[in-house]
């Protein structure tokens, strides 16, 4: 596994993550606390050592996981949380902006995680208008200062957003939805994270499973899977789920990344779309979310993958300008 160094932290992380919504065990349907477990253990055998959470993946439920991974591991590992979007009282949504609430939401995760100080806290796709007026920087440096936080980073929806966020002194991260379907950050915010020395995070990097090939217009998601219930953004932003491309549309155009990508050889299609993100070099590490051991072993795997050929790369970005860029629904 390779690792690169995540913005002003120092820290080397391994370029593959492990995303860990689906451990939350809410928005995904189920995962088993075995499972869960058995993701964490293996992906950390194979060099993962970032690992993506947030306070409101099954409110706790991941993060906790997490903490009882920590437990039983001596590796040392980089968990990187998010705070903002929890709607519980008294401090809930949309008073989770006062310094007194961002500390005792950090608190809790702390509690969750079992650790003194986390490394990494990100603003959890907070409104535009919260990172427009800043407090809530000052409120990070804060806690921060109170050593409650080792480095602060934002998870943005819009180019508009991270570009607000990277006027922020000390800023160390931007986690951004970013693959085969969202390419426009290529030009307008990656150039400008690179330049200011800021990590970047890619998230959704398999647009929420569609960029396996292993979706059709005929696939069907539990109640309980955004997949289902925020097919149209009706709950949060639509690019959170499928990449804002929505399922017909997506497993279309995943059938022409598909012919677009080389003879995959050993490689998986998923393991190519990864790879795609990877060859970005301002890209810090690609965090794929994984349901299931397989998974999260074979996207651990990419680290050692030889890039994509650079005429697929160009491929790519022409299929993306003559037909995926009109598909994306909502800003972004
Ligand atoms: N607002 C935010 O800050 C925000 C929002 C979204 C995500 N995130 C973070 O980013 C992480 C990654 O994004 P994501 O999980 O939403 O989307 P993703 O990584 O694009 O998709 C994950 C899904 O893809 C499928 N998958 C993963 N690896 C696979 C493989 N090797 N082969 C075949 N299918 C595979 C699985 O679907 P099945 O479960 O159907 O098998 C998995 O649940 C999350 O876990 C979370 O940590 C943050």
């Amino acid at each position: 596994m390779h690792t690169r160094t995540l913005g002003n932290t120092g820290a080397g992380i391994s370029e593959i993550g492990l995303g860990t919504w689906q451990l939350g065990s809410a928005d995904w349907g189920t995962v088993d606390p075995a499972d869960a477990q058995a993701i964490l253990t293996r992906s950390v055998e194979l060099g993962v050592n970032f690992i993506d959470t947030a306070d409101v993946y099954g409110m706790g439920h991941s993060e906790r996981a997490i903490g009882d991974f920590l437990k039983t591991t001596s590796a040392e590992l980089h968990v990187a949380t998010k705070l903002g979007r929890r709607h519980d009282e008294p401090h809930g949504w949309p008073q989770n902006f006062t310094l007194e609430t961002m500390r005792a939401h950090t608190e809790d995760s702390l509690r969750h995680l079992g650790i003194d100080s986390l490394f990494l806290t990100q603003l959890h796709c907070i409104p535009t208008d919260e990172l427009r007026r800043g407090e809530v920087f000052d409120h990070l440096r804060t806690l921060q200062s109170e050593g409650l936080i080792q480095h602060w980073g934002v998870s943005v929806e819009t180019v508009e957003e991270g570009l607000l966020c990277l006027e922020q002194p000390g800023l160390a991260s931007l986690q951004i939805i970013f693959n085969i379907f969202r390419q426009k950050l290529v030009d307008e915010l990656l150039p400008v994270a690179q330049a200011k020395g800021v990590g970047l995070i890619a998230r959704v990097p398999l647009a929420s499973g569609l960029l396996a090939g292993k979706f059709n217009t005929a696939t069907s998601f539990p109640e309980t899977d955004h997949r289902h219930y925020n097919a149209e953004g009706q709950c949060f932003n639509i690019g959170e789920t499928f990449a804002g491309v929505g399922l017909a549309n997506g497993a279309a155009l995943a059938e022409a990344v598909r012919d677009t990508f080389p003879d995959p050889g050993d490689h998986t299609m998923a393991q190519q779309a990864l790879r795609w993100g990877l060859d970005h070099d301002a890209i810090t590490t690609v965090i794929p979310g994984a349901s299931r051991l397989d998974q999260a072993e074979s996207n651990a795997a990419v680290s050692e993958m030889p890039e994509l050929p650079v005429d697929t790369h160009t491929q790519l970005r022409a299929l993306y300008d003559d037909r995926i860029h009109e598909k994306i629904v909502g800003a972004y």
